[in-house]
């Protein structure tokens, strides 16, 4: 059976202080969350650490780094690599997020590196894919994220395929309060399922993951999580309030 996955991106937001306590307030007194739930907090680069000795007796909630680099180690000032982040017990990278394709002008060729590198030290990408408001408009979606997963995915063997996370993020979706009607994500995440079966057969598809990201709060994610092929949500702002980011989890059922 797939993973329901909770995954929280905390994006540039809170002081280590402010991240203790969420992370406290949102995990503890946590009711019993069945076996195939997964929570995932993606934490600034500083806060990796500390929050995965918070997290470390608790199987279901995990901590995830928000980016890596694609190259393995050197003369990258600044970068953070897969090899150093599997050093301090890291289990889970998002890669790909759009506020890391446009403004850092991240390819796909480039993720592809990113994710080879995570797997090679045992981490699991959450790779996000979506569309701009543009290619939306123009009816195009569809293409436009097959090839984002063809070129950045498809080399995979389907052992490794099957234990990534796909994130489906709609760009017009996020941070904007306009969420994807619930019609809207289930087509999308439907057709990826879809491409992923002609790839690398049913079973596979069936196996993997499919969150969606975009405005998710505690109003609409009981929707949301009810769509036959969404297995769970990638959460920005909501995901920064402890009360909201439990009413997701608790929506996972
Ligand atoms: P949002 O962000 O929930 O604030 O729209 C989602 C994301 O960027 O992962």
């Amino acid at each position: 059976m797939r993973k329901k996955i909770a995954a929280a991106n905390w994006k540039m937001n809170t002081t280590f202080q402010e991240a203790e306590n969420l992370l406290r307030t949102i995990t503890q007194n946590s009711p019993l969350l069945d076996a195939n739930i997964q929570v995932v907090f993606a934490v600034p680069f500083p806060y990796l650490q500390m929050a995965s000795s918070m997290v470390a007796e608790t199987p279901h909630y995990n901590i995830a780094a928000q980016n890596c680099y694609h190259q393995k180690s050197g003369a990258y000032t600044g970068e953070v690599s897969a090899a150093m982040l599997h050093s301090i017990g890291v289990h889970y990278c998002i890669v790909g997020h759009s506020e890391r394709r446009v403004p850092f002008g991240e390819s796909n060729e480039q993720l592809a590196a990113k994710i080879n590198l995570l797997f090679e030290y045992g981490i699991v990408p959450i790779f996000c894919c979506g569309e701009p408001l543009l290619i939306r408009e123009a009816g195009t979606e569809n293409s436009f994220v097959e090839n984002q997963l063809k070129e950045s995915l498809f080399h995979l063997p389907a052992t490794q395929l099957a234990q990534l996370i796909i994130a489906y993020e709609p760009i017009w979706a996020i941070g904007t309060g306009k969420t994807a009607t619930t019609d809207q994500a289930q087509a999308m995440h439907a057709f990826i399922r879809t491409v992923l079966g002609k790839k690398y057969g049913t079973a596979v598809a069936e196996e993997t993951s499919l969150i969606y990201g975009g405005s998710v709060k505690a109003s609409n994610a009981n929707e949301l999580f009810d769509a036959a092929d969404v297995d769970g949500a990638l959460v920005g702002g909501a995901s920064l309030q402890a009360e909201e980011f439990k009413a997701i989890i608790a929506a996972l059922k």
